[in-house]
């Protein structure tokens, strides 16, 4: 006290020695690092001469690919990646030789801004204008979700010291497509980006279509595992348009299967509505595909009757053949998550608290494990179960909202209109057109991302590119 009193006495003024000595104790953040000059631009991919003595034979500075650089253009911080680098006359020696980097802008800081990075750029570099090296304040300012909604992921690929942090809004609130090369680490990644996610929110409702059963040993103890033997998604939950695929399929069913089809849609409203009457449900409002519950025996029942009549206004053969396909079917035990219940037990709500876990009871993601399914009715199943997430989520008006990972979607939401099936596609389809509206988010993962439906495909505003080594693929994930 007596020091600092004297020291005022002295008439020094005390603001000026105590910014000096903060200032002397932080030291002063290290220069960037100058790579060069712009001397091309067009649109947001510049082109920039790079000075053979920072990056050339016996420079320090190591530019890659991938790395980050800044220009000012006026108060504006303008940031860039680097895309490409070459050498376009090389020669023997090394000496004067021209070295290019290719750049696409990415985003800036702005006085307005208030240091806060933006993607996007509101003003491009001028010609001439000087390149430095990114410092590691800027990619601290790049990459730094670190204050909002965001799942630490990794290190970033420029500074290794620096943890890497994928935004939880960027993520779900939007689609998003993982897109990358077989092997590329998609999956892996998927099961990172869940666990990250379910550590942060432990009531979140994720459902994985898992087309080769490997999630369920990332996920022990956090996850519900639905395969064939333990799943339950019984026949009335189908619309007719799927109980037909599966019962014709890709069978040579001959002139009478369309015939039996028109008899099963003839049919099954009359069973819906006897299973109505035994609960009091008003019949009125049952219809073709309302998702209320009948027995098959009641339709198998309805046949026989049919074919009892004299006044048949179907050939007996479709019906016999028809009545033969549902027995086969009930029998199968391959189908048996379908066929299976010989008493009607459960109702569509029974079914959505189980499939979309209300309440979450410590497992918030459900594994849907889909290679056990017979291939044959592989595409009706994912209909039916993108179907009802869809419905799951415009019923409870985005009460709680979903997230839905389609692993593999090439195969069964492909571009070429004469593949896959056609309700499974309007169904992916839907939920990428409209599923935001209701707190339901896409997750797209391919390794075929040319072959995906690309109306689908376009609703992504996330984007994870992997390492992809084919030029046409790399042309639609660009696209
Ligand atoms: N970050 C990583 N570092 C090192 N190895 C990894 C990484 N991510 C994944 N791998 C390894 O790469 C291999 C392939 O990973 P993964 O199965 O996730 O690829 P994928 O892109 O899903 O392939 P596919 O398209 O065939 O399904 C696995 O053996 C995995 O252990
Ligand atoms: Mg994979």
């Amino acid at each position: 006290m007596e020091d600092v009193q004297s020291f005022t006495d002295s008439g020094a003024n005390v603001e000026t020695w105590i910014l000096e000595a903060a200032r002397d104790a932080t030291p002063p953040a290290p220069a960037p690092t100058r790579l060069g000059r712009i001397v091309s631009i067009s649109g947001l991919s510049l082109v920039a001469q790079i000075d053979p003595e920072t990056c050339g034979a016996g420079g320090t500075a190591e530019l890659r690919k991938g790395e980050i650089v800044r220009m000012h253009c006026g108060a504006h911080r303008v940031f860039g990646m680097v895309t490409g680098l070459s050498i376009p006359m090389p020669e023997n020696d090394g000496r004067a030789e021209l070295y290019l980097a290719e750049i696409e802008l990415v985003g800036e800081t702005t006085p307005e801004s208030n240091g806060r990075f933006n993607r996007g750029v509101s003003r491009h570099p001028a010609l001439g204008e000087i390149l430095f090296l990114a410092t590691p304040d800027d990619l601290e300012t790049i990459y730094n979700f670190s204050c909002g909604a965001a799942i630490a992921i990794g290190t970033l690929h420029q500074a290794e010291d620096r943890r890497a942090y994928a935004s939880v809004d960027g993520m779900l609130g939007k689609h998003v497509a993982m897109l990358g090369s077989t092997g590329s680490g998609k999956s892996c990644a998927v099961a990172l980006l869940l666990r990250r996610l379910l550590d942060r929110h432990a009531r979140a409702h994720i459902v994985l279509l898992d087309m080769h059963g490997e999630y369920a040993a990332a996920f022990p103890n956090r996850a519900e595992v639905l395969t064939p033997q333990t799943m339950d998604l019984p026949y009335w939950l189908f619309t007719a348009d799927e109980l037909a695929e599966i019962i014709v399929g890709n069978r040579d069913a001959g002139a009478h299967a369309d015939e039996a089809i028109l008899l099963l849609k003839e049919l099954i409203p009359a069973a819906r509505r006897a299973y109505a009457k035994t609960i009091q449900f008003p019949e009125h409002l049952v219809m073709l595909d309302t998702p209320t519950p009948y027995a098959l025996r009641e339709v198998i029942r309805l046949i026989e009757e049919h074919m009892g009549r004299f006044d048949k206004s179907q050939p007996l053969i479709a019906a016999r053949w028809l009545k033969n396909r549902l027995e086969t079917l009930r029998a199968d035990t391959r189908f048996g998550f379908m066929f299976g219940g010989i008493t009607v037990r459960d109702t569509m709500a029974d079914i959505m608290r189980r499939m979309f876990r209300i309440p979450v009871d410590g497992k918030p993601l459900t594994i849907v494990d889909l290679s056990g399914v017979p291939s044959e009715v592989l595409n009706v199943v994912l209909s039916v179960l993108c179907r009802i997430t869809f419905d799951f989520a415009l019923w409870s008006r985005g009460e709680h909202p979903i997230l839905l990972v389609c692993e593999e979607a090439h195969h069964y939401v492909p571009a070429d209109p004469k593949s896959g099936f056609e309700p499974t596609k309007n169904a992916v389809a839907r939920i990428a057109k409209e599923g935001r509206k209701y707190g339901l988010s896409l997750a797209i993962v391919s390794q075929r991302p040319a072959e995906i439906d690309p109306t689908i495909l376009s609703q992504c505003n996330t984007v994870v590119a992997f390492r992809i080594t084919n030029a046409g693929t790399r042309t639609s994930c660009a696209a």
